[in-house]
């Protein structure tokens, strides 16, 4: 909601919707255990609400880099977002490739008779990056291709020409608009 008030804002000022559309999961009781399996934690409540910052996750997919940043920084700046953790993958990409902005941050729940922290991870991406990390993901899926080098060098080369093309639509983008 909060970030839906944002895009709504942002389009009244400057005629520009920065959000292209959100999905937002649960994590599932499944994945909730195998995580905390892997992690050798106890399958208990509080290991979850001391462990896992995921339960709950909303991706925020953009047109353009500069929006995740503008957007980002807004919604941080509202007095009841904690932010508890950021990773910049977009600035320091990971060696597959992958590029987004991270952040776990604490958002309240206002309930009938008290208010929960609750945290959530938030994932920012343009559209093309949010392409390329749907197709990434699904190779981990499949035995016997995550590791194939060609695959992986071909992800690789797609994700870097993929940060170089959202740079250069931005600029039209920008130069159509007449903001530089
Ligand atoms: P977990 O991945 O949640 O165990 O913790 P972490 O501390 O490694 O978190 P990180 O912020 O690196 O990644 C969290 C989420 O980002 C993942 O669950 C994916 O949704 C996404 N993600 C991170 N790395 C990749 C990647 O290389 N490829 C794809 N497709 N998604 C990724
Ligand atoms: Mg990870």
């Amino acid at each position: 909601t909060k970030l839906e008030i944002l895009d709504s804002e942002f389009q009244v000022r400057f005629s520009h919707n920065p959000i292209h559309h959100m999905e937002r999961r649960l994590k599932s009781l499944n994945s909730i255990l195998g995580k905390l399996q892997r992690r050798n934690l106890p399958l208990t409540v509080d290991a979850i609400k001391d462990n896992l910052f995921d339960v709950a996750g909303v991706r925020i997919i953009c047109s353009f880099p500069e929006d995740i940043y503008s957007l980002s920084d807004m919604f941080l700046r509202q007095d009841d977002v904690k932010l508890l953790k950021r990773k910049d993958y977009i600035a320091d990409p990971k060696e597959n490739g992958y590029r987004s902005l991270h952040l776990i941050v604490e958002v309240p729940i206002f309930l009938t008779e008290r208010t929960l922290r609750i945290p959530v991870e938030v994932q920012f991406r343009t559209i093309a990056m949010d392409f390329w990390a749907t197709l990434e993901h699904k190779t981990r899926y499949k035995q016997n291709i995550k590791d194939e080098p060609f695959i992986a060098a071909e992800l690789k080369t797609c994700a870097d020409q993929i940060a170089k093309l959202d740079i250069r639509m931005q600029e039209i983008h920008k130069y159509i608009e007449h903001k530089e």
